[in-house]
């Protein structure tokens, strides 16, 4: 089992271009199969999530290559629309895949992706706007099956929460709906003003992203097309929540300032010094960070859940106290024990964590999922003495080289297997 080994105390400097966005590059992977022709997706992070929709778009029948950062898929000879049950248990956002099978072949089959290490994650909210296009959804022992006989036929749909999922795989679909579909309560995280960028490059005309009510022209021909990902805004969240916790000096390059409004703004408050361009963003640390007011969970433009656990790591070192509300996921504090075994105070009731500062010290932790994982090594950075921190497999599916990046910038990590 492998994990990393973390001596902390040693503050972080230098320079860091931050990685594409995970969260962007597997939608617009799944977009790549609206067209036939190659598209070219550059800035597409390594990451096991990649890899695994990468394996979904070969099992379908396109050709999916990478070399370096660009991945070029082909999307001309589509063979099949079933994703098998291992690769949506790997990746429960294979889901998305979904719409755009829908959209292109009129028909998908996958099974429930059920819940995960967050809770219950529910794909209600995909399926009705799926059914309010016209598709028909037969559920049999946890596998669907959608098609849409009559074809896709554009309309105006509600959500009920902003689900980023939700109106990612409704974008999709309605890209090959006839006439107008209007998404209202629509999402408006960056990633999916990223996903209406790339379907307008394959000649969708879509609008509205990045607000609540998001139009999609359906019904249009789509052609490859060549895309740039944005950069990853929660791992550069990650590497200024190390700084926040080990000190140091620290400019990021590759990512928009303005998707970390909120993190960035926290960060301030507990005695960060943050300074922004058009380039990117500089943090500067010495000392413990400060308890902050009440930091509540919210969609884009609000905290976001993704960067939770990892400033709860890096206030749990500081000092004062903060109250955490965490209202998007129902279990998303798996992280509050392991962190509690480097000594750190955090109470928890329900959605509300209280984190009060203290000195941490090394440990034996695991990761139980993604963002805590990523929350133990911020920890571990800016604990006294060494810890070990194991279950990277949850790391490595949103994380390009987080211990090669760390060492760069002074952190004392190593990989031991
Ligand atoms: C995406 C991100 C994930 C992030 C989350 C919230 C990707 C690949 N993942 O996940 O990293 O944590 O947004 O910012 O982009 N819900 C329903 N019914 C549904 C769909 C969602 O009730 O059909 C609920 C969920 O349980 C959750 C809330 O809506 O409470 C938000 O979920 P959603 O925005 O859909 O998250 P994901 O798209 O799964």
């Amino acid at each position: 089992m492998s994990f990393y080994e973390i001596c902390g105390g040693q503050p972080l400097r230098g320079e860091l271009r931050v990685q594409g966005a995970k969260n962007s590059a597997l939608p617009i992977l799944a977009a790549a199969l609206l067209a036939p022709g190659q598209s070219v997706i550059r800035n597409c992070p390594d990451l096991s999530d990649v890899t695994a929709a990468l394996e979904i778009l070969r099992l379908l029948g396109c050709s999916a290559v990478r070399e370096g950062d660009t991945v070029l898929i082909d999307a001309s000879q589509l063979t099949g629309c079933r994703i098998p049950d291992r690769l949506m248990r790997e990746m429960r956002s294979s889901v998305i895949f979904l719409g755009a099978l829908l959209g292109r072949l009129g028909r998908a089959e996958l099974s429930y992706p059920g819940g995960c290490e967050l809770g219950p994650r529910p794909i209600d909210l995909h399926l009705n706007a799926l059914c309010g296009l016209g598709a028909e959804i037969a559920e049999d022992q946890g596998r669907l099956t959608c098609t849409c006989g009559q074809g896709l036929v554009g309309r105006e749909l509600c959500l009920s929460i902003p689900s980023v999922g939700a109106t990612e795989n409704t974008m999709l679909a309605a890209c090959a709906a006839q006439g107008m579909t209007t998404i209202v309560g629509a999402a408006r995280e960056p990633e999916i003003v990223d996903l209406q960028k790339f379907l307008n490059s394959m000649g969708a005309r879509v609008s509205g992203a990045g607000s609540p009510v998001i139009s999609i022209q359906g019904g249009i021909p789509l052609h490859a097309a060549e895309h740039t990902v944005m950069g990853d805004r929660i791992v550069a969240a990650t590497y200024l929540c190390a700084v926040g916790a080990a000190g140091g000096q620290l400019r990021l390059t590759g990512v928009d300032p303005a998707d970390l409004a909120a993190v960035c703004s926290c960060l301030e408050e507990a005695g960060c010094r943050l300074c922004t361009d058009q380039e990117g963003i500089s943090i500067a640390a010495s000392g413990r960070m400060r308890g902050i007011r009440t930091v509540r969970t919210a969609p884009y433009p609000g905290f976001p859940t993704d960067a939770q656990a990892i400033l709860m790591a890096a206030l749990a070192g500081g000092t004062g106290t903060t109250m955490i509300v965490e209202n998007i996921f129902d279990s998303r504090y798996r992280h509050v024990d392991e962190l509690a075994r480097m000594g750190a105070d955090i109470q928890l009731a329900g959605r509300v964590a209280v984190v009060t500062g203290s000195r941490l010290h090394g440990a034996v932790v695991r990761s139980t999922d993604l963002r805590g994982g990523a929350a133990l090594v911020v920890a571990a950075l800016g604990a006294e003495g060494v810890s070990r921190v194991s279950g990277l497999s949850h790391i490595r599916r949103g994380y390009q080289g987080l211990d090669e990046s760390l060492a760069a910038l002074g952190a004392d990590i190593r990989t031991r297997l």
